[in-house]
This record gives C-alpha cells, sequence and structure tokens, in this order.
C-alpha cells in the first residue's frame, strides 16, 4: 500500500492532485510520500520489535537530504558505500554510529573519515582490505569494528546485474577463506571483531536465497565459535524486492521472522546475535513516483511512440537492467484512443525508454506517472545530454516541501573553467 491514489479519476500524491504539483514545480519531477516512507520504516522496526535488531537503511537507494533526515528521525542507522555518503548521512543529523561501511573499493581516505566519525562497523570485503583497515587504524591509534562479508555462492534469484552473492560476483570473500582471514583479523592489534554479513543480491523476491545463505553462514559461524572467535552481530543485507508489476515479496516480519527461526538452533548453542538487516529499495522505491509529460506522440508503421520529457538520465533502470516500472495516466483522457506506446525520451540514444508497449490512452500535453521510482532513480541520474536533473517534492498529506531544487543550465558547468584568452 502506498499513498498515491486516485480521487475521482486524478492521481493524488498523499491529499495533493499530481497535476498540481506538476504545474507548481515542472515536469520531469520526483514526488516522494512521507507517510509512505515511514510506513515501509515502521514496517521492519515492528519486525524486530522485542528483540535486539538494527535497520541500516542502504543510503545508495535515495541519497537526498531530507530523506535521511527522516530516516534517521525514526532512530535507524545507515549502510553506506563511500565517504559521501557518510558525509551526507551526518548532514543530515543520522547518527554515525549507527553506521555500516560496505563496499568493496574503500580509500585510505575513506577509513580514515569512516574511524574518525566513530563507524558502527567496516563490512570487510577481502584480505586486502583488512590489512588497510588495520594500518590506517593503527596510525590513528584508534581500534576498527570489523565484520568481513562473505561471499556464500548461492543464487539470489534475480537480475544478472544486481546479483552479488555468486563465487564469479566481485562482492566479499569467498566463503572457504572466511576462517583463515577471521584468524588473521584476530591477531591485529587495531582490529576489533564484531560480525559476519552478507548482501546476495537485490529485488528478491523470495525468501529461500536469504535462507540459502543463513545455513551456509551457520556452518561457519559454529566454526569461527570453535576456534574461539565470537560475534556480537549477522547482517544479512538488503535486497527485499518490491511490487513494479505482479511480484509478491514477502514482508519485512516475514522475512525477518524466518531468519530467527532458521537462526534459532546457533542462538541456542551461541547465545543471540543482534540481527541487522540494510534495506534499500523496500523502504523507499514505492514511496515515490516520477512524473513526466507527453512532449508528442508518434507512430511509424508499426509502433506507436509518446515521446516524454524525461530521459535515462534521469532515470536508467529501463535502460539498463530493462527493468520494468508501472507507467500510468494522472488524469484519465477519455477523447484519446488506447494504443499500445513505446514510452521514449529525449536522450539520443536507441536505449532511451522509459517503457515498452504500454497500454495508454493519452494524447501531447497528459501527464504520466511511473509507480516504485523512490529507488535507485533520483539517486542513478546524471546530466548526459546537458539535462538538468530533476525537482524533487517530498508530500506530507496537503503540504509540498522542496528537498531537491530542479538545477539551472549554470548548475550544469558550476565547475567547469574556461580557458584563459591566451591559450
Ligand atoms: N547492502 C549492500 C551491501 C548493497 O550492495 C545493497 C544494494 C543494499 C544493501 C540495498 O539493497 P536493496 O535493499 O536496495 O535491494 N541499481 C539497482 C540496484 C542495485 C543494488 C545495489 N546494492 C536497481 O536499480 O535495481
Amino acid at each position: 500500500m502506498d499513498h498515491f491514489n486516485y480521487q475521482k479519476g486524478e492521481l493524488y500524491a498523499e491529499n495533493i492532485p499530481v497535476k498540481q504539483l506538476a504545474a507548481t514545480y515542472g515536469t520531469p519531477l520526483y514526488i516522494y510520500s512521507k507517510a509512505t516512507l515511514l510506513r515501509h520504516v515502521q514496517a521492519f522496526k515492528e519486525a524486530f520489535a522485542g528483540r535486539n535488531g538494527l535497520v541500516c537503511y542502504a543510503v545508495k537507494a535515495n541519497s537526498n537530504l531530507a530523506i535521511l533526515q527522516l530516516l534517521a528521525k525514526q532512530g535507524i542507522g545507515f549502510d553506506i558505500v563511500s565517504g559521501g555518503e557518510l558525509a551526507r548521512v551526518i548532514a543530515a543529523g543520522g547518527d554515525p554510529h549507527k553506521v555500516i561501511f560496505s563496499g568493496v573499493a574503500k580509500t585510505e581516505a575513506e577509513i580514515e573519515q569512516a574511524l574518525l566519525a566513530g563507524i558502527y562497523c567496516f563490512n570487510v570485503e577481502s584480505a586486502q582490505e583488512l590489512d588497510r583497515i588495520n594500518a590506517v587504524a593503527a596510525r590513528l591509534n584508534l581500534v576498527a569494528p570489523i565484520s568481513f562479508r562473505i561471499n556464500p555462492n548461492v543464487d539470489a534469484k534475480t537480475h544478472p546485474y544486481i546479483s552479488t552473492g555468486l563465487k564469479e560476483n566481485k562482492f566479499g570473500i569467498p566463503i572457504e577463506e572466511a576462517l583463515g582471514e577471521y584468524q588473521r583479523a584476530q591477531t591485529m592489534r587495531n582490529i576489533k571483531i564484531k560480525g559476519l554479513d552478507f548482501h546476495i543480491g537485490s529485488q528478491l523476491t523470495q525468501i529461500s536465497p536469504y535462507i540459502d545463505a543463513i545455513k551456509e553462514l551457520k556452518r561457519l559461524i559454529r566454526q569461527l565459535y570453535g576456534s574461539g572467535i565470537q560475534l556480537t552481530h549477522l547482517d544479512i543485507g538488503g535486497g527485499l524486492g518490491v511490487t513494479y508489476s505482479v511480484e509478491a515479496p514477502p514482508l519485512p516480519n516475514e522475512l525477518i521472522n524466518a531468519a530467527y527461526a532458521e537462526l534459532a538452533d546457533l542462538f541456542e548453542d551461541v547465545g543471540t546475535l543482534q540481527l541487522i538487516v540494510e534495506p534499500g529499495r523496500s523502504i523507499v522505491a514505492n514511496a515515490g513516483i516520477f512524473v513526466y509529460k507527453v512532449e508528442y506522440t508518434k507512430d511509424n508503421l508499426d509502433k506507436n511512440f509518446a515521446i516524454v520529457d524525461a530521459g535515462m538520465n534521469d532515470n536508467i533502470r529501463p535502460s539498463l537492467y530493462n527493468a520494468y516500472m508501472n507507467i500510468i495516466t494522472v488524469e484519465e483522457n477519455p477523447s484519446a484512443d488506447i494504443k499500445l506506446y513505446d514510452v521514449v525520451g529525449p536522450v539520443c540514444e536507441t536505449g532511451d525508454f522509459q517503457g515498452k508497449s504500454r497500454q495508454l490512452r493519452l494524447a501531447p500535453g497528459d501527464l504520466l506517472a511511473m509507480r516504485g521510482s523512490g529507488a535507485y532513480c533520483s539517486a542513478m541520474s546524471s546530466n548526459y545530454n546537458s539535462r538538468p536533473k530533476c525537482a524533487e517534492i517530498l508530500v506530507d498529506d496537503e503540504k509540498a516541501h522542496v528537498i531537491c531544487q530542479r538545477e539551472t543550465y549554470e548548475d550544469l558547468w558550476r565547475n567547469e573553467h574556461l580557458l584563459d584568452e591566451a591559450s
């Protein structure tokens, strides 16, 4: 359930007509619903009620400061993958002590930044990274809390570009090498072992891949305890899917309950570990829509195109992953015929589309809304074709807040410099 619904044939964002927002702020436009966002956070918090858990929102899904601020106010933590994301979390009022730092290529500068900020844990992805973290921590005379990201070699049954837990993926440490790395870490003076972590992919619509991974890692955890290495947490990553069309992914409490059930025998033997999750998409995707305008329609012999003012630079998911995202009309247009349209954008690339073969009743000037656009859309946008980035609006009941203003042409070249006359 979200808060983008039709009232008398017209789409609303909470209690504001989408048409009104488009008229005020222009298109293309990202619109988020505060109530939907908070509802999703609440679902995760409730799933952990009475249990020792921590929800770390994956900042990469949508890193707008106001969104991070709202989430920080809910008391949750953050999963980051760069120094820039850490800086955003802190600027938004997030607690660095609840920050987990994932990612395969942490630089020395980023490690130093994170150590000085006092983050909760580094998710270490290689032996070399462990050495680097130890060295930076030693130089700063600090102790780095770490967990190893283990690659359990399980199939997440999702798109290959967003599958991360298979042997052939670049992420994590092969499970066969894990014990040796933990033993090495235990001898390091500036390293404190905290946990174990996996993240097997994104847009997972079944619980079974998580359970397969937990089964693999339970064996490893027993081995670790057998050799005197104790943990305080287990991080099962993000990845919970959302409904873009007909998917029926598990709810947060179904996932968390299934994880606890699978972990019950282990917790009996070694004691309860804190359970961490790193959801991104499941918190923000359906809290956002992307609104754009039909500029032209064009009929070829065997195709109808709806040419809209939004491009792959604004939302690259359809082009990059062939992702299906639901496109609806903001208002019914009874005078137009229903046709099968490819919804395409202004960018000079054949791959610039938002949707293919969509049955829509539309005419030039009509507004379309793409559901499920809160995650990995504005966050992955670019200025390709010198297109200013879109405005972003957060709706709270009858109030609209501009949480990111539309870029101007000057913004496009703000960091560029002309050569001086003589050159
Ligand atoms: N933790 C780690 C270590 C991750 O790499 C990711 C996502 C997450 C958590 C959050 O996963 P989520 O709950 O959002 O599925 N751009 C792609 C998705 C890439 C996901 C990358 N990692 C898309 O638009 O589908």
